[in-house]
């Protein structure tokens, strides 16, 4: 089967699309056919050691410290199912999936997944490209909103980056937790932001959110876009900043804050469960979650997606189509 190979660490002409064996399943596990994956900014940092704040070290012994210990990556997938082991009872052959793989290998025709993974049945109003675009961003943002920031009816929530990857899924969950949202963005995506329903957009080339009189009990920084010197300022008393991209020196800053300050940082890593990606096919079939797609790429083209994704001004997802449905 076609895969997407890397097997050193670099830039995006590292990976290589090749010709490799179709992964055997065990009794427990699902073989998916790959229709859509998604490369992400996780991907990127992966394939090209890209960690972020003083993390390279640990990011390396956990990705592989001279060579990647994944070689094909890819966290989420949409396709359908072609071969489920002795022991599955969750899906049988045919059923449409989407689902997302902490341990990557969704950059090729098929994956295996064991069926107590995050995976589920695909929204029926999605296609498999749109459905690719969900889990990495949508699990992220309900596990950081609902469960560590605690988002309640009448929060008042700022997410920053509010068209990116993630940030567009942190404006609609945060909206379906009952927030009044805040979105940082440049101008081009306020439409957007609104139409995902933002309440007040903020055009981060032109002004400071910090700056103004707005105070907010979560600052939501999805994309490394400020620091918590800076966030604190906008943030009520008891108030939390949550920052997805943070590093060695965060974790300082966070002990100090959480014993003299009345404003938190809080530092945290998203997981993912067959549980939350229910959820969220629940929103996303009731219209209170979209996927919104920066652009769909020809397999093939898996260099230019990656390239598109480091640059760090993607709307959304950068979304590759494996094959037709
Ligand atoms: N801690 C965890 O568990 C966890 C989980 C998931 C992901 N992550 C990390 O979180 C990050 C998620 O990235 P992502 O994919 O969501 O980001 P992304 O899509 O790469 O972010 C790009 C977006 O950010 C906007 N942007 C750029 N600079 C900005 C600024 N100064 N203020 C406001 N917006 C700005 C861009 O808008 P313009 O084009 O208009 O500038 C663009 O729409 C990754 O680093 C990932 O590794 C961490």
């Amino acid at each position: 089967m076609k895969a997407a190979v890397y097997e050193r660490y670099g830039p995006a002409d590292v990976v290589e699309i090749r010709d490799v064996a179709r992964p055997a399943i065990k009794s427990d596990q699902v073989l998916v056919e790959v229709l859509a994956t998604t490369v992400t900014t996780a991907d990127w940092r992966v394939r090209a050691s890209a960690f972020p704040g003083g993390m390279w070290l640990m990011g390396r012994l956990i990705m592989g410290l001279f060579r990647p210990r994944h070689k094909v990556l890819g966290g989420e997938f949409a396709g359908r199912i072609v071969e489920t082991g002795a022991d599955v009872t969750r899906f049988k052959t045919g059923d449409e999936v989407f689902g997302f793989s902490a341990s990557f290998g969704a950059h090729a025709a098929a994956i295996a997944i064991p069926q107590i993974g995050a995976i589920a049945k695909k929204p029926e109003n999605l296609n498999f490209e749109e459905a690719a675009a969900v889990p990495f961003g949508a699990l992220t943002a309900l596990a950081f909103l609902r469960d560590f920031g605690k988002v309640e009816p009448g929060s008042q929530v700022l997410v920053a980056a509010a068209s990116g990857g993630v940030g567009v899924y942190g404006v609609q969950i945060a909206k379906h937790l009952g927030a009044e949202v805040a979105a940082v963005c440049s101008k081009a995506n306020h439409d957007l932001v609104k139409s995902l329903g933002a309440d007040h957009s903020i055009d981060y080339r032109t002004e400071d959110f910090a700056a103004g009189g707005e105070r907010y009990d979560l600052i939501f920084d999805t994309a490394g876009t400020t620091n918590f010197d800076h966030a604190r300022k906008a943030l009520k008393p008891n108030g939390v900043f949550m920052p997805l991209e943070f590093g060695i020196a965060d974790a300082f800053r966070s002990m100090v804050a959480a014993i003299f300050g009345n404003k938190k940082l809080l530092l945290r890593i998203s997981g993912d469960s067959k549980e939350e990606l229910e959820t969220i096919a629940g929103l996303v079939e009731r219209g209170e979650v979209r996927p919104v797609i920066d652009g769909i790429h020809a397999f093939d083209d898996i260099r230019q997606a990656y390239q598109r994704v480091e640059g760090r001004h993607k709307t959304g997802s950068v979304v590759l189509r494996v094959a037709e449905a």
